[in-house]
């Protein structure tokens, strides 16, 4: 069976899928766009693309096609290929790595700004030794926007941490309800037209003073300017930020130095090959035996 594997992968990240991908599917022949625009493989013969954020344009001119499967969880940028094949399904990944790694982030980035040791590691730089009042996790009321594999999972493992959770999903109670309630807000929505720039002014002014946003989402669900305004106003704590609007995050942007902002770089859960690959290779028989296929996007909730 012929593949395609399409991204933005760079050799070694491209040999490290491909090795595992080959192990979870052997019957499977993995072919790049290079080797199709050069005459190396058939385009006709691509039954099925493999992709990591393909650049426009990858998955053009492939007849066959006859599942798209993303490595990442996220399909927007995917999504917003005006080329994209009409009518072929497109798969998310959904990697019990992922998802697990995701759990542990959301798990640290809480438990900092519950405990304030974002601030211990600012008196540390200032040489200030001093105590903050210590609080209990039921005390700090969280947030979770966003109730897909990750949401649902960031949520369990917080509830199970002894925070109260919400968690909240789109078509449910209005936000501005949840957020007033809410001390630390945890974003893993799926980026569409209806959540971009959710997190606007309105949204940080609904938010209780002294609560904090950990991002883990999309960058375009925040618009920055208004969270740069809500914490230099100090009516937000702190911001822990994994996804920007331009990634990577351009120098010189405000997020790098300010002191009530921590930095990620997109790392807070990567899919990992090694679960991944089982994935997709489960996906890829259904194909061959016409059984259904698991995670396939709705294009038009474009999640
Ligand atoms: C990461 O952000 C992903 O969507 O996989």
């Amino acid at each position: 069976v012929n593949l395609l594997l399409a991204g933005d992968l760079d050799a070694a990240e491209r040999e490290r899928w491909r090795a595992a991908l080959a192990a979870a599917l052997p019957e499977g022949r993995w072919w790049t766009r290079d080797d199709l625009d050069r005459g190396r493989a058939d385009p006709a013969a691509i039954v099925a693309a493999v992709v990591a954020n393909p650049p426009p344009g990858s998955l053009q001119g492939l007849p066959s096609l006859r599942l798209i499967q993303s490595l990442w969880a996220g399909v927007d940028r995917l999504l917003a290929d005006p080329t994209l094949p009409n009518g072929v399904p497109i798969a998310r990944m959904v990697d019990p790595a992922m998802t697990a790694a995701m759990a542990e982030t959301a798990l640290w980035a809480v438990l900092a700004l519950h405990r304030g040791f974002f601030a211990y590691q600012q008196r540390q730089r200032d040489g200030v030794w001093r105590t903050h009042a210590q609080r209990r996790a039921d005390e700090v009321p969280v947030a979770v926007l966003g109730q897909g594999e990750m949401g649902r999972a960031v949520a369990d493992r917080l509830a199970a941490q002894g925070y109260p959770v919400h968690g909240w999903r789109r078509d449910g109670t209005a936000l501005a309800a949840v957020l007033a309630r809410a001390e630390i807000v945890v974003n893993l929505l799926p980026l569409t037209l209806a959540t971009r720039g959710l997190l606007d002014a309105r949204a940080f002014a609904a938010l209780p003073a002294g609560a904090s946003l950990v991002n883990l989402g999309r960058g375009a669900h925040v618009i920055d300017s208004d969270l740069l305004a809500a914490l230099d106003a100090g009516h937000l704590r702190h911001a822990v930020l994994d996804v920007f609007t331009t990634e990577p995050l351009p120098a010189g942007h405000r997020y790098w130095t300010h002191p009530r902002v921590t930095m990620l770089p997109h790392a807070a859960a990567l899919t990992d090959p090694r679960s991944a690959a089982a994935v997709v290779a489960r996906n890829l028989r259904a194909l061959r035996d016409g059984k259904a296929l698991a995670y396939l996007v709705d294009r038009s909730r474009a999640y």
